[in-house]
């Protein structure tokens, strides 16, 4: 095993280490010490697998395999007939003997079963498998995916934790038992899909439903002994670059191209989840090209995928990215809804539409996208940012899971309150991941609770996010009360304090082109991307209302449409997204705009210091190989802070020539 394989950080939320605490030590003494499976299935290697590591790291003794129908005293059962309550992925967990603590994990399906084993052990070290125990979980959501954005030669698209795990220059990577190592990590938090390759797709990429076929086979192979599917990103412009003249959805030959394609790749591999396509997008090619909507390129792909049950996602992040930022009328903010809206009940029953959360781009505060429960003819899907483009590149910690709360828990009216997005996203939940070959896989070891944290949430959106919070601590750092006290209070309070220091009450951006990484406040403010912030010497903000402004606020349904529409009722933290603003407005806490902008820019800085205390109250509590890592990266997120500070304060007070009330400095 490569040495970086022994360190801590490698083994994530599944080290397994021994239980240390005294009441767990009593509680499982003595118990636990068998176990049977049921027969032949091809997710039982993992399962049993699981369980011996498992039980015997956490309990310091490997428990004896019984026979399959032994009454061992942890029991994985196959039960057909729980079906019709528990569906292909759901499980049951009950502990039936008071004393001897005899647990079973029921599945209908193999995948139940596994996810069943996952929870067993994760209950454990949490200390709640006891007699009596009882629970059936069912996942909320079908679809639980991964999307990569992986490129061939082994770049990662705002990839910021080395490089790809899967590929290195145009082959695959060696260490194929890393991605095994991955696929588990995955199944253990209930993620059921992977997108393997980047939606930009390029044309080595392109390659990849051609002659390169056998990389996704192995991958898929891989992925399949923990009970993922894999899917494909695929250029919309594929024919083309196989000798036909058109890519044109409408066009006969064209569609026969995809079918025979599909057909071949489904021979290869018959579990194929089906494409994911990024299109008309940013530059990529798709249907308008031929004058064609969106459904029909979705539906014409989707036809092909069908026979064998393949899923056809396709995204809506299209907008105009060649913008001219003299022109006011159009909003960027706008185009998903006005593209797809129309489209409703267009679509076949097997393609399902990805919608970023918000109506721009992952942002560190944005509202969230009109377009979700706005086509109830549509299956939906909301895809979020785990790795952190434009939270702090996992050089900064930001634990995005209070976010992605907010988001799956916002009332979108869709069929009456209560319709949060999380109800009206069936579909289910697709994240960009923050993973690469670095030894701790997330390059900052406290973005992997980024990682836990989405697939619990896909799992169950209903879970509060102290509890996720709490629950990675345990399976990470174990039962000290001050590292939980320590962590969990950092990680809950890192998205604020990192919104403090960098872009104000929802106007986003103000970062470097390109990388976007450090403050720049113009730095797209004359350019094409359709992202402005339009602040002049009196004030700030897009109007967004319908009265005065694009009318974007009139896309959500009346409850949220009117809420946006008035600066006294936008929420706070919404406000210079919906509106232009004029700094000495007096926000509800009785600050002026400015000053707001002042003090909070002061205080997250403040905040950092107070994370670097947090973080070296523990020093010798954990190992020392993390504790240095994360120092050393809170210590450059304090001078990155620093600079958001004074960048973003020096604009605002020359722009403006208000001075700060507390009369603080500020570089003129
Ligand atoms: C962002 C990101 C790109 C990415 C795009 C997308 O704009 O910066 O790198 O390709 O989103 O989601 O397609």
């Amino acid at each position: 095993m490569e040495d970086f394989k022994n360190l801590p950080d490698y083994g994530c939320w599944l080290k397994y280490d021994l239980l240390e605490n005294e009441l767990f030590r009593r509680r499982y003494q003595g118990r636990l010490q068998t176990i049977s499976l049921y027969e032949n299935g091809s997710l039982t290697p993992a399962i049993r697998t699981e369980l011996l590591r498992g039980i015997g790291g956490l309990l310091g003794s490997e428990p004896a395999v019984l026979p399959p129908s032994a009454a061992a005293s942890v029991r994985v059962i196959r039960a057909a007939e729980a079906g019709d309550v528990l569906g292909p992925e759901g499980y049951q967990l009950r502990v039936e003997d008071q004393d001897s603590l005899e647990v079973v994990i029921t599945g209908a399906g193999e995948r139940g079963c596994l996810y069943g084993t996952f929870a067993f052990l994760r209950l454990l070290q949490m200390g709640e498998i006891k007699g009596g125990f009882h629970r059936t979980e069912v996942p909320a959501m079908p679809l639980r995916m991964i999307n990569h954005w992986d490129n061939l030669d082994g770049t990662i698209e705002r990839g910021y934790a080395g490089r790809s795990i899967f590929f290195r220059d145009h082959e695959l990577c060696r260490d194929l038992d890393r991605v095994r190592d991955y696929a588990r990590l995955l199944a253990s938090v209930g993620i059921n899909s992977v997108v393997v390759n980047n939606v930009n797709v390029h044309a080595a990429e392109t390659q990849l439903v051609a002659s390169r076929l056998e990389m996704v086979q192995t991958l898929a192979g891989i992925f399949r002994e923990y009970g993922l599917r894999v899917f494909l990103s695929i250029n919309y412009a594929s024919p083309l670059e196989f000798g036909l003249d058109s890519a044109d959805p409408l066009d006969v030959a064209v569609r026969s191209w995809w079918k025979e394609r599909v057909e071949v790749l489904y021979a290869e591999i018959p579990d194929l989840g089906g494409f994911l396509v990024k299109a008309d997008s940013e530059n990529r090619p798709g249907p308008f090209t031929y004058g064609r909507s969106q459904a029909d390129g979705a539906n014409m792909l989707g036809e092909a995928l069908a026979p064998f049950g393949g899923v056809l996602i396709w995204r809506c992040f299209v907008y105009n990215c060649q913008q001219d930022w003299r022109d006011k009328k159009t909003d960027r903010a706008r185009a998903a809804y006005d593209y797809f809206k129309p489209l409703d009940g267009q679509f076949r029953e097997n393609v399902i539409l990805q919608i970023k959360n918000g109506p721009m781009d992952f942002q560190v505060r944005e509202p969230v996208s009109p377009l979700f429960g706005a086509m109830e003819a549509t299956k939906q899907i909301v895809e979020l940012q785990i790795t952190q483009e434009y939270t702090g590149q996992q050089r900064h910690l930001c634990y995005l899971v209070p976010q992605w709360k907010e988001i799956l828990d916002f009332d979108t009216y869709a069929q009456g309150p209560g319709s949060t997005v999380a109800k009206v996203v069936s579909g289910g939940m697709a994240g960009v991941v923050n993973v690469g070959d670095d030894p701790n896989w997330t390059g900052h070891t406290l973005a992997q609770a980024n990682l836990y944290g989405y697939g619990r949430l896909a799992w169950d959106p209903r879970l509060q996010a102290e509890q996720i919070t709490e629950e990675w601590i345990t399976l990470t750092f174990g039962h000290d009360l001050q590292i939980h006290q320590t962590i969990g209070q950092m990680l809950l309070s890192s998205w604020e304090v990192y919104e403090n220091y960098t872009t104000p009450l929802g106007i986003g951006w103000m970062c470097n082109p390109n990388h976007h990484f450090g403050p720049n406040v113009d730095g797209y403010e004359y350019s094409k991307w359709g992202t402005y912030h339009r602040a002049d010497h009196f004030g700030i903000g897009v109007d967004r209302t319908v009265r005065n402004g694009t009318g974007f606020a009139g896309q959500y349904r009346p409850e949220n449409a009117k809420m946006y529409e008035s600066m006294e009722s936008c929420p706070q933290e919404l406000l210079l997204f919906f509106h232009r603003v004029p700094y000495t407005y007096r926000l509800k806490t009785g600050k002026t705009l400015i000053q707001h902008i002042y003090d909070t820019h002061f205080l997250g800085v403040k905040q950092v210091q107070g994370l670097i205390s947090a973080w070296t109250s523990i020093q010798g509590r954990i190992h020392e190989h993390t504790y240095l890592h994360v120092l050393d990266r809170l210590e450059e997120q304090l001078l990155h802070a620093m600079e958001w500070r004074d960048v973003i304060n020096t604009y605002f007070y020359r722009i403006s020539r208000i001075e700060d009330q507390h009369n603080r400095e500020i570089h003129s």
